[in-house]
Parts: C-alpha cells; sequence; structure tokens
C-alpha cells in the first residue's frame, strides 16, 4: 500500500474506533476524506524513511496527528468570521455543507484528537513527549493559531516584507515544519541534524505559504479546490501584493532551493537517503 494510502486508513480506524456522535464524526471525517494533498504526514514519513528506519503502525500515527491539525486550521480559517470561503478540497467547507456550529466543533475535534492519536502511538516515552510538546508549539498561540491573529489583524493593511514574512512563518509555517523535526526525533538524531531539519522545514513552511499565495492568483478552481483570487478580493497582504508576482516566484525557488541544500549536505555527511524527500520538494516548484 502507498503512503497515502496508508495515511488515509491510519485517519478512518482512529475515527471508526471512537464515536460519541455520529454526526460529529460524519463531518469530521468529510473535511479529512476529501483529501488534500497529504504533504505534511508524507513528508514526515520520507524523512524517516530517508534515516534508515523501516515505517511501522506509530510512524504512521504521528503523521496522521499532524494532518488533524492542519485540517481542522482549515475548517476554522474558511469560517464566516475568517475568509468566509465556500470551497475547500474541491468541496463545500464544512460550514457550507452542515452548519457553522458543526464546523467549529469539527475543528475542536481534528485539534485535539490529533494529539490523542500522537499519545497513543507505541514510541519511546521521552521520543513521544517531545513530539507532543513541538506539536504544540507549532499549532497553538505559539505557531498556526497565533499566525491566523496576526494574519486577520494585517487585512487590509500595508505591510511591510518582513511583517508579512513573520505572518506567514507562524501561520502556515511551523506546522509545515513540525514533520521535518518530528522526522528527526522519531529517528533519535542528533542535535546538529534537528537544527539542520527545523531550518530547513523553515525554509519549506515559508516558500509554501508564498506557493499558495501565487496560486491564489495564478491558478482555477480544478488546481486549488479552492474559490481562485480570493486574496485579491479581500485586499489581502499577500506576497504577490507586496513583493508582486515575479519577485514572489523567485523567493519560492530560492527557498525551495536552499532547503534542498540542507537535505544534500545531509546526504553528504551523513547516512540520511534524501531521494524521496527532494522529489516531494521538487513537486513545490511552480513554473513562473
Ligand atoms: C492550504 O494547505 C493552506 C495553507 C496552509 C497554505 P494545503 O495546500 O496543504 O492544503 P491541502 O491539505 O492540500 O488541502
Ligand atoms: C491558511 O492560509 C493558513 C492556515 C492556518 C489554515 P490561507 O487562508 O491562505 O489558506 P487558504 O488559501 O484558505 O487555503
Ligand atoms: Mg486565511
Ligand atoms: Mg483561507
Ligand atoms: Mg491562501
Amino acid at each position: 500500500m502507498d503512503k497515502i494510502s496508508k495515511i488515509n486508513q491510519t485517519i478512518q480506524s482512529y475515527y471508526q474506533k471512537q464515536g460519541v456522535s455520529s454526526d460529529l464524526s460524519e463531518a469530521v471525517l468529510y473535511s479529512l476524506e476529501a483529501g488534500g494533498k497529504r504533504l505534511r504526514p508524507l513528508l514526515m514519513l520520507q524523512i524517516i524513511e530517508g534515516f534508515g528506519l523501516s515505517l511501522t503502525d506509530s510512524h504512521y500515527q504521528a503523521a496522521a496527528s499532524v494532518e488533524l491539525i492542519h485540517t481542522g486550521s482549515l475548517v476554522h480559517d474558511d469560517l464566516p468570521a475568517m475568509d468566509n470561503d465556500d470551497y475547500r478540497r474541491g468541496q463545500l467547507t464544512s460550514h457550507k455543507r452542515f452548519d457553522e456550529a458543526t464546523a467549529i466543533l469539527v475543528g475542536d475535534g481534528l485539534f485535539l484528537d490529533s494529539f490523542g492519536l500522537l499519545a497513543a502511538a507505541d514510541l519511546p516515552d521521552k521520543v513521544k513527549t517531545a513530539l507532543i510538546y513541538e506539536l504544540s508549539l507549532a499549532a497553538g498561540s505559539r505557531g498556526m493559531v497565533g499566525g491566523q491573529m496576526l494574519d486577520l489583524k494585517g487585512e487590509k493593511q500595508q505591510l511591510a516584507l518582513p511583517e508579512l514574512q513573520k505572518i506567514h512563518a507562524n501561520k502556515t509555517g511551523k506546522l509545515l515544519a513540525f514533520p521535518f523535526v518530528a522526522a528527526g526525533l522519531i529517528a533519535e538524531r542528533e542535535d546538529e541534524e534537528l537544527t539542520a531539519l527545523a531550518k530547513a522545514g523553515a525554509l519549506i513552511g515559508l516558500a509554501f505559504q508564498v506557493r499558495d499565495d501565487i496560486l491564489d492568483v495564478t491558478a482555477d478552481f480544478a488546481e486549488i479546490g479552492k474559490t481562485p483570487q480570493k486574496d485579491l478580493a479581500a485586499a489581502k497582504a499577500t506576497y504577490p501584493s507586496l513583493a508582486g508576482l515575479e519577485q514572489s516566484y523567485q523567493i519560492l525557488e530560492e527557498s525551495l532551493a536552499e532547503a534542498e541544500t540542507i537535505f544534500q549536505n545531509l546526504m553528504k555527511e551523513g547516512d540520511f537517503a534524501a531521494g524521496q524527500v527532494l522529489q516531494t520538494i521538487e513537486r513545490l516548484r511552480l513554473d513562473a
């Protein structure tokens, strides 16, 4: 079975075993099963394998945990009080398909279930505690949630690029960087390698939101599964609006290239097999 299918199976089986409210599970699975690229769990699994470990069910549980938080962040991001979006992952958003109260609870459920799924993984306690801590930092007030707050405040304001970078690094960058650090913790690597992984993760994380901002301008519904040109309509501070499209493409290129160099160095200096992760990073490139 390929990695994406096994990630999906891990998510499904976690919700099958639960079931306080079937209405809630139905709505949670509606958002989860709409797909998405599964980029965060995929990167984590590819880096774990890169360090020579054979993937276990526990690795899949750890990988799926970040996808739950990510999906919850999308459900809340789409709410009328936030970005007010009608489409996500090619289908109606949670609050459109169900109702607002349900969508709020779907996000709450996904955020908290994530930690249960991670805590249930059969990994050494020391590793697990570190993962739980890192995931909370990446997702909570010090990461995604804090970044979303800055993002709301930044709407319709004229921001300087460093301010926008701070918003992007927090609202998207930190949760995308989590899989890199998590894989290093799971493979029990030394601090030096963990630092390199964190750096690569931060670069990819920032690049990813720049990419998302570019796609808002250039892509159509079929490509992104959400309403195009939403940022434009909302006069949102984005990379294309601040730096222009051309420079945005350049920043994306440079960040991806810099992250690739980090993995090439890990490969040269250590025993890291970088093939898979480099391939995934390459897929993030956009033709200008
Ligand atoms: C979209 O993330 C929102 C951002 C954080 C930029 P993804 O592009 O990873 O969304 P899915 O998971 O593929 O739907
Ligand atoms: C989303 O940023 C960041 C999150 C924490 C979900 P966006 O608002 O740009 O994401 P999309 O474009 O709606 O997917
Ligand atoms: Mg948003
Ligand atoms: Mg949005
Ligand atoms: Mg966007």
